[in-house]
């Protein structure tokens, strides 16, 4: 495995994706993390990442000067390269012209980074600082017509540093750079295959869990699937997925989590048809921070009762991801909105929790739900929050809206998916105002409800930008809305990215 050590660049998620994607695992850990740990973790190679600060800058980040001699391959990226600099006796400093964005790279003296790649290629860069002079023993292997040395070397040490990206897809070859370092330098062998973490995810659950009882709460989303399938495929038997139909989910979708996980997986299920507590505890609600609450509190109700049917459990599956993990370790977030998730259950509950994605990225779920067998319906499917379309119905949930917002989110799903959209976009689908507006049919006055189409491109969810359909198919969509879904006269579509818009109207 290799250790990424986050020095706060913008790009140090990146760069742990990218060795994955070459086929090694990867853990991004916090700079000063300290060197016994790093130890422990046995790592093959460690890369240092870019960061936003000057190394001499008052209270910049700096790296233990015996991380060079763990014996431990490392690369410096930019940031990264300038503190192995610094720290081993070169020289760093300004840039007379600052480099931003693409920079033509000249390949000098055949370094072992640069091995198989061109003598000039193009690269990406950002910086103000970079390396005047080399540590002693260092040999330059790069240069760009401002910067005399982009990169330098010393194989003999396994130390080498570039003061570019090679993580981004700007760097020509990027790619090939890392994986020198990986196969090469490092010597790792590319084994984090699909296979590989399924078997290595299905030993570590039945360490973990051995021949005790666990239970897992099923919502439709593939994380919480391909958690259930992993530990299914570890304890069998032993593992009851409680799945809660709380009235607020999509057309048909209760059904086809049924049939997934009941009749093709053969995995014991409870399935709770809690459709009407729902809907009592909700009528007349309309603040959306109280809706969620409600959804929230009673889920978690609904579930203990269930659970505390299943006797003698003492695990609790739950799909945390990687990017959870990273994010509870670094970012403070105001908070915006009230999630609802599962979080929160086993202090009540008393249960230990078993989570098998926690090394993976959002991706790598996908890949590892496809491995299992997974319908690929569950296995791509978009993202949907916790509280359903109790937020995507503006004012009062009542069965009547439910059932008006199902049927023009169905039609909506429809016309994506046949137009091949689906899978490119983030988020898509229908919201349901509280007003009603005047149209005419035949020749008779209509005084109904709008439906507001929403469709978002978005990597991560905190920033978001509203998809460009094509005009023809939003014609269709709306065409098909108003024709087949009686109460709805009227469609617009929501044009807002994040920010300052939020992806839920609620
Ligand atoms: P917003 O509306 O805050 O949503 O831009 C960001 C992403 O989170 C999803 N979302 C939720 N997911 N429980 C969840 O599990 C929730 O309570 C919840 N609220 C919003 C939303 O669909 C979007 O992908």
């Amino acid at each position: 495995m290799i250790v990424v050590l986050d020095f706060g660049g913008q790009y140090a998620q990146l760069i742990a994706r990218r060795v994955r994607e070459a086929r090694v695992f990867s853990e991004l850990l916090p700079y000063d993390t300290p060197l016994e740990e790093i130890r422990r973790r046995d790592p093959e190679g460690i890369i240092l990442s870019g960061g936003p600060n000057s190394v001499y800058e008052r209270g910049a980040p700096r790296v233990d000067a015996a991380l060079f001699d763990l014996g431990v391959p490392v690369l410096g990226i930019c940031y990264g390269m300038q503190l192995m600099a610094l720290t081993l006796g070169g020289e760093v400093g300004a840039v007379q012209i600052r480099e931003y964005g693409r920079s033509k790279l000249e390949v000098r003296g055949h370094g072992e980074l640069f091995s198989g790649t061109p003598d000039e290629q193009t690269v990406w860069t950002s910086h103000g600082d970079a390396v005047l002079a080399a540590p002693p023993g260092f040999r330059v292997t790069a240069r760009t017509p401002s910067v005399p040395i982009l990169a330098f070397e010393e194989p003999s040490r396994g130390l080498y540093g570039v003061q570019f990206h090679p993580e981004v897809r700007h760097t020509e070859y990027g790619m090939e750079i890392l994986k020198n370092f990986l196969f090469e330098a490092c010597g790792c062998a590319p084994d984090w295959t699909p296979v590989n973490i399924v078997t290595e995810a299905v030993e570590r659950v039945r360490e973990q869990v051995g021949a005790s009882r666990a239970i897992c709460a099923l919502s439709g989303g593939v994380d919480s699937a391909t958690a259930a399938m992993l530990v299914h495929r570890a304890i069998g038997d032993k593992l009851t997925c409680v799945f809660v139909d709380h009235g607020l989910l999509r057309q048909n979708e209760a059904e086809q989590v049924v049939e997934a996980f009941r009749r093709e997986a053969g995995l014991p299920l409870v399935h709770v048809d809690a459709r009407e507590r729902f809907l009592d505890r909700l009528a007349g609600v309309t603040d959306p921070e109280a809706k969620r609450k409600i959804v929230g509190e009673e889920f978690i109700r609904v579930f203990e009762e269930e659970a505390g049917k299943i006797r003698d459990a003492r695990f609790l599956v739950q799909g945390t991801l990687y990017s959870d993990v990273i994010e509870s370790g670094t970012r403070d977030a105001a908070r915006i909105k009230s999630h609802h998730n599962v979080g929160g259950l086993p202090e009540v509950m008393d249960l230990e929790l078993v989570e098998p994605l926690r090394n993976l990225f959002k991706d790598e779920v996908r890949v590892v739900a496809a491995e299992l067998g997974m319908p690929e319906r569950l296995v791509w499917r978009q993202p949907f929050p916790g509280p359903g379309l109790a937020i995507r119905i503006i004012g009062e949930v009542t069965a009547e809206r439910l059932e008006i917002l199902r049927k023009a989110d169905a039609v909506l799903q429809d016309e994506i998916r046949s137009a091949g959209y689906y899978r490119r976009l983030w988020q898509s689908f229908a919201v349901l105002p509280a007003v009603h507006s005047v149209g005419v049919m035949g020749d008779a006055r209509t005084y109904a409800y709008p439906i507001v189409i929403r469709a978002v491109t978005s990597d991560d969810a905190m920033t978001a930008d509203w998809a460009r359909l094509p005009y023809d198919l939003l014609e269709r969509i709306s065409n098909r809305i108003i024709n087949e879904v009686p109460g709805v006269n009227r469609v617009a579509l929501d044009i807002t990215s994040k920010p300052p818009g939020t992806i839920e109207w609620e």
